[in-house]
C-alpha cells in the first residue's frame, strides 16, 4: 500500500491556544469575574480556578504540549492582574509572565502573546469601557509595558483576539460584559478597538524593531441560504462583510467601512503583518425581518450537518479553506490562530481534526502563506457564557482534581505535530471515517 501523506513545511508552527481568563484562575479583578456573579453564566457557573495556571499548572501543561511534538503556544495576558489600578503594576503577575514567556521559549514553544482576549479591568468598565475613548491611552501603557517586559522572548503579538466578536457579543447580544445590546455602541466600540489596535501597533514596531504584529478576527464562513434568492445572497454578502472584512480591511486601507459612515484612523493603513484567523464553522444566512440574532439575517446551520457535542459547531472543513483564500486578497502571512470543537467525549475530534488541517495542507499546497496552526484548546478550560458546558481540550480535565487526562485527539494531534504531516497511517488510526475522502486512492 501507498504510503502516502500531507507533508507541511519545515518551521510550520504547531500549537495550541489558551486565554488567561479561560485558564488561569482567581482573577477578580475583572469585568467577566463581575459577570458572573450576576449569575450570566450557563448553569451560574463561575470560572474559579479554572486550570490553575496562576498556581503553578502552566509548567506542567507548557510540557504537555511541548512533549506532543508542538513547537508553538498562543498565550495572553490579564491587564487585569498587571495593572490591577490605573496607576498601580503588579510586579509579581510581570514577573510570572515573563517567566511564562520564558518557559515556552526554553521548552521550544515559539510564543504567540494577545494582548486583549476579552476580558478588562474593572477600572476600565468603571471608565466606561470600549465605548469611552479615553480608556486607548491606558490601553497604549499597558501594551508598552508588556512589550517591553516580554520582547526578549517574543516576536509574535496579536494586539486584539476577534475584535469583530467582542463588539458583536458585548455591545450588540449581550451576552458578554457589558450586556449592551445596542448598535450605536458596538459601532463606537468597533472604532475604539480598531484605534487601540494602530496604537498598539506604532509602539510595539517602536520598541521592537523584529516584532511581528497582527490582529486575531474569527472567520465565519457564511453561504446564502437559499442560492436562487438574491435577498439571502445580499444579506449574506453584507453580513460576511461586516463581520468578517472590517477589522483586516481597516488594518490595510486605514478606513473602517462602518454602514454609511466609513471612518479614516489616522496611521491605520498598513497595520498588521500578519492576519490570525480563527475558523470554527460555516453557517448559512437567510434573510429575515424579524430575525433575533442578527438585524435582517437569520443564521442556522446547513440541515443534515454534523454536529458539535452541545450544537455548537457544524463539522465544515472546507469553510478553512474559504477562509484561508479569503485571507489572501490581504497579502499577508496567514495563521490558523484558532479552530476547534467541544466534544468530551472525543467523538467527532479526530475527523475534525484530521479534515481540517487537511485543509490547511491543500492551502499551502496552492502557495496560500500559511505559517502556523493553533488548534483550541490543550485543557479543557472555561468557555466564557457557556460556561464548563463545553469542552475543548485535547486533555480532558478533572476539575475536583485538577487532573489532566489525554483524549485520543491529544496522542493524534501529537503525531501530526511530531512528524510535521498527516500521513494514511494516522488517518486509519485515529479518524478511519475520514480516510476515503482524505486519502481515497489507496
Ligand atoms: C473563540 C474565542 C476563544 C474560545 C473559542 C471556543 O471565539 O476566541 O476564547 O472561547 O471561541
Amino acid at each position: 500500500m501507498v504510503k502516502a501523506s500531507y507533508k507541511f513545511p519545515r518551521g510550520f508552527l504547531w500549537g495550541t491556544a489558551t486565554s488567561s481568563y479561560q485558564v488561569e484562575g482567581q482573577n477578580e479583578n475583572n469585568d467577566w469575574f463581575h459577570w458572573e456573579q450576576k449569575g450570566q453564566i450557563h448553569n451560574n457557573e463561575i470560572c474559579g480556578e479554572a486550570c490553575d495556571w496562576w498556581g503553578g499548572r502552566w509548567k506542567q501543561d507548557l510540557d504537555l504540549a511541548a512533549e506532543a511534538g508542538q513547537n508553538a503556544h498562543r498565550f495572553s495576558i490579564e491587564w487585569s492582574r498587571v495593572q490591577p489600578e490605573p496607576g498601580e503594576w503588579n510586579q509579581d503577575a510581570l514577573d510570572q509572565y515573563r517567566a511564562m514567556a520564558k518557559g515556552m521559549v526554553d521548552r521550544g514553544l515559539t510564543p504567540l502573546v494577545t494582548l486583549h482576549h476579552f476580558t478588562n479591568p474593572a477600572w476600565i468598565t468603571e471608565l466606561g469601557g470600549w465605548e469611552n475613548p479615553e480608556i486607548i491611552p491606558y490601553f497604549e501603557h499597558y501594551v508598552k509595558k508588556i512589550n517591553q517586559l516580554l520582547k526578549d522572548y517574543v516576536t509574535l503579538w496579536c494586539t486584539i483576539n476577534e475584535p469583530n466578536v467582542y463588539a458583536v457579543m458585548a455591545y450588540l447580544q449581550g451576552v458578554f460584559p457589558p450586556g449592551k445590546k445596542d448598535l450605536k455602541s458596538t459601532f463606537q466600540v468597533i472604532t475604539n478597538l480598531f484605534r487601540a489596535h494602530v496604537s498598539a501597533y506604532h509602539l510595539i514596531h517602536q520598541q521592537q524593531y523584529e516584532a511581528r504584529v497582527g490582529l486575531v478576527i474569527h472567520y465565519r464562513d457564511m453561504i446564502p441560504a437559499r442560492r436562487w434568492f438574491p435577498p439571502d445572497r445580499l444579506v449574506t454578502k453584507i453580513s460576511s462583510r461586516l463581520f468578517n472584512d472590517i477589522f483586516p480591511q481597516a488594518a490595510q486601507s486605514g478606513t473602517l467601512r462602518l454602514p454609511f459612515r466609513p471612518i479614516t484612523i489616522q496611521g491605520g493603513k498598513g497595520t498588521q503583518d500578519f492576519l490570525g484567523i480563527n475558523y470554527y464553522t460555516q453557517e448559512m444566512i437567510a434573510a429575515s425581518l424579524k430575525s433575533a440574532d442578527q438585524p435582517l439575517a437569520k443564521r442556522s446551520f446547513e440541515p443534515g450537518s454534523l454536529l458539535s457535542e452541545t450544537g455548537f459547531i457544524a463539522h465544515k472543513p472546507q469553510g478553512l479553506l474559504n477562509a484561508l483564500e479569503w485571507g489572501t486578497q490581504f497579502k499577508l502571512p496567514l495563521m490558523v490562530t484558532e479552530n476547534g470543537i467541544e466534544d468530551s467525549l472525543d467523538a467527532l475530534r479526530p475527523r475534525y481534526l484530521v479534515e481540517h488541517i487537511h485543509q490547511v495542507w491543500k492551502a499551502i499546497n496552492h502557495n496560500w502563506p500559511i505559517k502556523g496552526y493553533f488548534h483550541w484548546t490543550l485543557v479543557d478550560n472555561f468557555e466564557w457564557e457557556r460556561g464548563w458546558s463545553q469542552r475543548f481540550g485535547l486533555w480532558n480535565l478533572e476539575r475536583g482534581t485538577q487532573e489532566r487526562q489525554p483524549r485520543p485527539s491529544a496522542d493524534l494531534y501529537a503525531r501530526i505535530c511530531q512528524e510535521n504531516a498527516l500521513s494514511r497511517d494516522i488517518a486509519a488510526k485515529y479518524a478511519p471515517r475520514s480516510l476515503e475522502k482524505l486519502f481515497p486512492d489507496n
